[in-house]
C-alpha cells in the first residue's frame, strides 16, 4: 500500500521515533521497487516536490506540533532528510555506475552488443617468481616466517655476527634511518638490507628443530640501473637441527635449481664468505640459456658472460656465533647444527622470464607486465 504521511496525535518520544522509521522504510521500498525512468520521475516528484510532496507534508505537521514537540520533531525531520539525499545518491551510484544518465540504465538491452571486457590482474612476474619459490620448499616441508623491513642494527648486523666497525658491513650499502644517533647502536633503525635477521627472529621464538624460508622486500643504496634497484627481493631460507650437514644443504639447493629451471641444470658450490655462515658459498647452475656452452650460435652467451655458469644464491653452515645469541631458545651450537641461503628474487626472475632490465619490474608499464597475465 503506497505511504501516506499519518496524521501525529500523540507526540510521546516513542511514537515520532515509529511515525520516521515508517516513513524511510516506506521511502526506501518504493525506491527499489523502481524498474523505468518514468517510474523514478514519478517516485521523485512524490517525495520530493515542493509542493505537496510527502517531505512537504511531513514538515507541516511541524507547523501543528505543540511547542513541547518541535524540537525533537525537526530533528527527526533533519534525519529523515539526510536519510532520503543519502539513499538517493547510494541509488544513483549502484544503477548508473556512475554515469548520471539515468536513460543508459533504463534503454532496453541489446543482447548482440559485445560485452563489456573487464582487465583481470595477473601475478607481478617478482611475485610469481616468489610465490613458486616458495612452493617449492613448502612441498619440501619448510614453513613462511615474515619480518620487518624496518630493521635495528641488532637483528641486520650484530646477531648476524658482523660486529660493530666490522668491514663486512660495507657490502651492505645500507639506508640509515636519519635521527638515531642517540640511541645505542643496536637499537638504530635501518632498511633491511636482506631477509636474513628474520634467521634470528625466528630462532628467539620456535625452538629447533626448524626449516623456514623468509621471503620479503630488501633496500640497498644502489642507484637504478639495468641490474640493481634500491628495492628489491630476496628469500632466506635456514634448516637447523641434530646433525644438518653440508650435503643437506648441497641436495636441498640443488633440487631447488632442477625445480625451477628444469631437470637438465647443473650446479656447483664455489667458496665464498658471509659472517653468518662457516664455511659460506655461492650457488652456481649450469647455464640453461646455452646449455653451459658459453655460445648461443656464433654469438657469445649474455646472462652467463661466456662462462656456462650463472650464480644464483649464497649459502652456507649457520656460524656458531650465530647460535651463541639464541642458544637460550635451545639453539646450542654444541648440539644443534644448520644451514642457511639467501637468494635475489627479481634476479631469478630476470634470468627466468629473460628480462634485461630490472627497472621493468618496477615502473609499472602494462605493455611490460601484460605479457606475463
Ligand atoms: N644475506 C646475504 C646477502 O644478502 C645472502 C645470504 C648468503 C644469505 C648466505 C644466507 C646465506 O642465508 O647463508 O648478501
Amino acid at each position: 500500500m503506497a505511504y501516506i504521511v499519518p496524521e501525529l496525535t500523540d507526540y510521546s518520544a516513542q511514537s515520532l521515533l515509529k511515525a520516521f522509521a515508517d516513513a524511510k522504510l516506506a521511502f526506501r521500498d518504493e525506491m527499489r521497487a523502481i524498474t523505468s525512468e518514468q517510474e523514478w520521475k514519478a517516485f521523485r516528484d512524490r517525495w520530493m516536490a515542493r509542493k505537496n510532496g510527502l517531505v512537504t507534508q511531513i514538515n507541516d505537521q511541524l507547523k501543528a506540533a505543540p511547542k513541547e514537540a518541535k524540537r525533537e520533531l525537526g530533528q527527526h525531520l533533519n534525519g529523515l532528510k539526510q536519510f532520503i539525499e543519502k539513499e538517493t545518491n547510494d541509488w544513483h551510484e549502484f544503477v548508473e555506475g556512475g554515469t548520471r544518465d539515468l536513460s543508459v540504465h533504463f534503454q532496453s538491452v541489446d543482447i548482440t552488443l559485445p560485452g563489456i571486457r573487464r582487465p583481470i590482474g595477473a601475478e607481478h612476474p617478482v611475485i610469481k617468481t616468489l610465490n613458486e619459490i616458495v612452493s617449492i620448499f613448502r612441498k619440501l616441508g619448510y614453513s613462511v616466517r615474515e619480518g620487518p623491513v624496518i630493521e635495528t642494527d641488532y637483528y641486520n648486523f650484530e646477531a648476524l655476527n658482523f660486529p660493530p666497525d666490522h668491514p663486512a658491513r660495507d657490502t651492505q650499502d645500507t639506508l640509515f634511518i636519519a635521527g638515531q644517533e642517540s640511541k645505542p647502536l643496536r637499537e638504530r633503525l635501518l632498511l633491511r638490507t636482506h631477509t636474513s635477521p628474520v634467521q634470528i627472529r625466528t630462532m628467539e621464538n620456535i625452538k629447533p628443530p626448524i626449516r623456514i624460508v623468509i621471503p620479503g622486500k630488501v633496500h640497498r643504496n644502489d642507484p637504478p640501473d639495468a641490474s640493481h634497484s634500491p628495492m628489491f627481493h630476496q628469500i632466506e631460507g635456514l634448516a637447523v637441527d641434530t646433525n644438518i650437514t653440508f650435503g643437506d644443504l648441497k641436495g636441498t639447493l640443488d633440487h631447488m635449481a632442477k625445480e625451477l629451471f628444469g631437470s637438465g641444470v647443473k650446479t656447483q658450490f664455489r667458496p665464498s664468505f658471509f659472517p653468518f655462515t662457516e664455511p659460506s658459498a655461492e650457488m652456481y647452475v649450469s647455464c640453461f640459456i646455452c646449455g653451459g656452452s658459453g655460445m648461443r650460435g656464433a654469438e657469445p652467451c649474455r646472462p652467463c658472460k661466456q662462462t656456462g655458469w650463472i650464480e644464483i644464491l649464497g649459502c652456507g653452515m649457520v656460524d656458531p656465533n650465530v647460535f651463541e645469541f639464541v642458544k637460550d631458545n635451545g639453539y646450542d651450537p654444541k648440539k644443534v647444527s644448520g644451514f642457511a641461503f639467501g637468494m635475489g628474487v627479481d634476479r631469478m626472475a630476470i634470468l627466468k622470464y629473460g628480462v634485461d632490465d630490472i627497472q621493468l619490474f618496477f615502473n609499472g608499464d602494462v605493455r611490460f607486465l601484460q605479457q606475463f597475465g
